[in-house]
């Protein structure tokens, strides 16, 4: 079922909590993938009732970034979402979301998360994006008031910003991370991926072959994290412009100088002019 409005979703979970069903939340921005429908799986594994919410959410792009071209594919993530049993996909306009105003933190209500959360990776070079976030991910918890809310661990930075979140602010919601999905020849699935030519694609790889590289070298027992980052220059050509490749607590993103158990590396590095993202655990 396709809802667009606030009260209508609200009467939804409503009804659904009468019988004392449990619900799920996957948040999303639409062009669904692979990678959206295992967060689905999962929700419709957990829960009794699942809601997708899809929104092109505008407080989360920079000026110069890709809300425009962002891909809208509504027709066909309900039918995908239909494909996969999901109960309600809410997919509200901007202005159903924060009315009609100008869209500033002069006239709305911002949840800004922590500084040292995220001056760092992502965060560092998209500005306010993680306010944005964590706005649109609140309004939406409070929208539907879901038991789980659903992430991917390619937006790894994400998902510990919003876990801290919940957690500060006392959100009744427990966050649920699922595993990053892969084309088979590694590169993680994103929606911007869109974007890329098949060359594009080919060049893109080397986010994934990086974090791989970075992994068989913590096995063979190199663990100092400059040495480490420094093994990411070997594989990048004039194809790459890398952003950030660092190594860092997978809870805390606090750095360390040497990795362990508890590190995640991760990458940022644009393709073709495409902004792209990939991570991986080292103790897994
Ligand atoms: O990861 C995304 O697609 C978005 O950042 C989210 C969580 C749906 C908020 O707009």
């Amino acid at each position: 079922m396709l809802i667009n409005k606030i009260e209508d979703v609200r009467n939804q979970v409503k009804e659904w909590r009468k019988e004392g069903l449990s619900v799920g939340l996957v948040p999303t921005m639409g062009a669904l993938h692979e990678g959206h429908l295992s967060l689905i799986k999962k929700a419709k594994e957990a829960c009794d009732r699942v809601v997708v919410s899809v929104f092109v959410n505008p407080i989360q792009f920079g000026p110069s970034e890709d809300f425009d071209k962002y891909p809208r594919t509504l027709e066909a993530d309900t039918k995908l979402c239909d494909g996969e049993g999901v109960d309600v996909v809410f997919a509200p306009t901007p202005n159903e979301m924060y009315g009609g105003g100008r869209l500033s933190n002069d006239t709305l209500t911002y949840v800004c998360p922590p500084f040292f959360y995220v001056n760092k990776l992502c965060g560092k070079s998209r500005v306010g994006h993680f306010d944005g976030v964590c706005t649109v991910v609140l309004k939406l918890f409070n929208i539907v008031q879901p038991d789980f809310g659903f992430f991917g661990q390619k937006d790894a930075q994400q998902v510990i910003v919003i876990k801290k979140m919940v957690k500060d602010l006392n959100v009744p919601i427990e966050i649920v991370q699922c595993p990053i999905v892969r084309e088979e020849s590694g590169l993680a699935l994103s929606s911007r991926n869109k974007y890329l030519t098949e060359q594009g694609k080919i060049d893109a790889l080397v986010l994934s072959k990086i974090l791989n590289n970075i992994k068989v070298c913590y096995n063979k027992g190199i663990t100092d994290v400059s040495a480490l980052k420094e093994t990411v220059y070997s594989f990048l050509t004039d194809k790459h412009e890398l952003e950030y490749i660092e190594i860092l607590n997978r809870e805390t993103l606090e750095e360390e100088k040497n990795a362990n158990k508890n590190s995640i590396a991760l990458i940022a590095c644009r393709v073709e002019g495409v902004r792209l993202i990939d991570n991986i655990y080292l103790g897994e």
